[in-house]
């Protein structure tokens, strides 16, 4: 058990869970519980950076952890927490903002983005925000951190804090990597397929949500924009809705995209986009079932996040006072 390495992941409980965050996240951490030492959080002190209405944050952060067990998280197996019931991630947090510079934060693209869409609220802690997630991987020593593309450039900032630390004090953080799967990394919008499928993303149909009903789901594949073409062929570039389509297809179905191609070869888009939204219905639906079994047992919920916060609490505390240690802090 002690020498198996070591993951860490978070999802922001600020929304709905997208089909985004399922394929290019949660569906390939389910594989790993047997390999590794899993923790995964749900990191509502992220959320805060963009206002959020409290009785919502509540109800969206219980059903996050029942969305993580419904998608396969075993809670024996994984370690399912809240970051705010972990006090270590705020010091950590904190230490580490001093160690990460005004520079290198400024060049951050979520950062940019965020605060584009928020121009009323561009607080400190959206700047700071990569200081915060360094804490939550290093705290772990995590060897490995599952997530997708958008976030790499995160994980790349936390390594540069980690070495930057280790530099100064001596070894004190593991170096982690960013582990993005090689389907489902980067999943569109179905309206849009330039942008990111993101929770913020208002086009109506362009954003699917775990939860979604069946017939909306269907619906909105249907009305997927694809392009004036009609071959079903893999090019990001030249045609964003139909890659977007296929890296989706793929990921629900198992099938690469060579035997994709292969099964709509001369059948035109609408075949393919019915049988794209049919895989994905059947993805998500035991899911969403199993979520709102789920639901209906709170106890259940909060002796998993009550116990997994014990178990991170006790990881991340020995990283801390180590960390304090080795900054001269005076032990208490
Ligand atoms: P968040 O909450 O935006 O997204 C959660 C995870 O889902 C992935 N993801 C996507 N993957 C493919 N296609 C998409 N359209 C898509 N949308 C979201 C994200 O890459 C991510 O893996 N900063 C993080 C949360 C975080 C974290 C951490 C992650 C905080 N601390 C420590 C890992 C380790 C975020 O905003 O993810």
């Amino acid at each position: 058990m002690d020498n198996k390495k070591i993951i860490l992941s978070g999802i922001q409980p600020s929304g709905k869970l997208t089909l985004g965050s399922y394929l290019g996240a949660i569906k390939n951490w389910a594989e790993l519980a047997e390999e590794y030492d899993c923790y995964y959080a749900i990191v509502d002190m992220h959320a805060i950076t963009v206002r959020q209405e409290p009785a919502e944050l509540r109800r969206t952060t219980l059903e996050q952890i029942a969305q993580y067990v419904a998608a396969g998280l075993d809670p024996e197996k994984n370690t399912l927490f809240i970051q705010s019931h972990v006090s270590a991630h705020a010091e950590l947090g904190w230490v580490l903002s001093c160690y990460t510079m005004f520079g290198e934060l400024s060049r951050m693209t979520q950062f940019k983005d965020k605060s584009a869409k928020n121009s009323e609220n561009i607080n400190a802690g959206l700047f700071t925000y990569p200081a915060l997630m360094a804490a939550d991987i290093l705290l772990y020593q995590a060897d490995l951190v599952p997530v997708g593309d958008d976030q790499k450039q995160h994980v790349e900032i936390c390594r540069d804090i980690a070495q930057r630390f280790n530099g100064i004090y001596g070894d004190t953080f593991k170096i982690p990597e960013p582990f993005i799967p090689k389907i489902g990394a980067r999943i569109m919008s179905l309206q849009e397929p330039e942008s990111k499928m993101s929770k913020s993303d208002k086009t109506a149909g362009g954003c699917i949500y775990l939860m979604d009903k069946p017939e909306d789901i269907l619906r909105a594949f249907k009305r997927a924009v694809t392009d004036s073409d009609t071959a079903v062929r893999y090019d990001p570039q030249e045609k964003p809705g139909v890659s977007n389509l296929m890296q989706i297809y793929a990921a629900c179905s198992g099938k690469t995209l060579e035997a994709i191609a292969a099964e709509f070869d001369g059948r035109g888009y609408g075949d393919f986009k019915a049988a794209v939204g049919e895989a994905v219905v059947e993805t998500l639906r035991p899911i969403r079932e199993e979520t709102t079994r789920l639901l209906g047992d709170k106890a259940y919920l909060e002796s998993i996040y009550k116990s997994g916060a014990e178990r991170a609490a006790r990881a991340a505390n020995r990283t801390l006072q180590k960390v304090y240690k080795k900054l001269g802090f005076v032990a208490k």
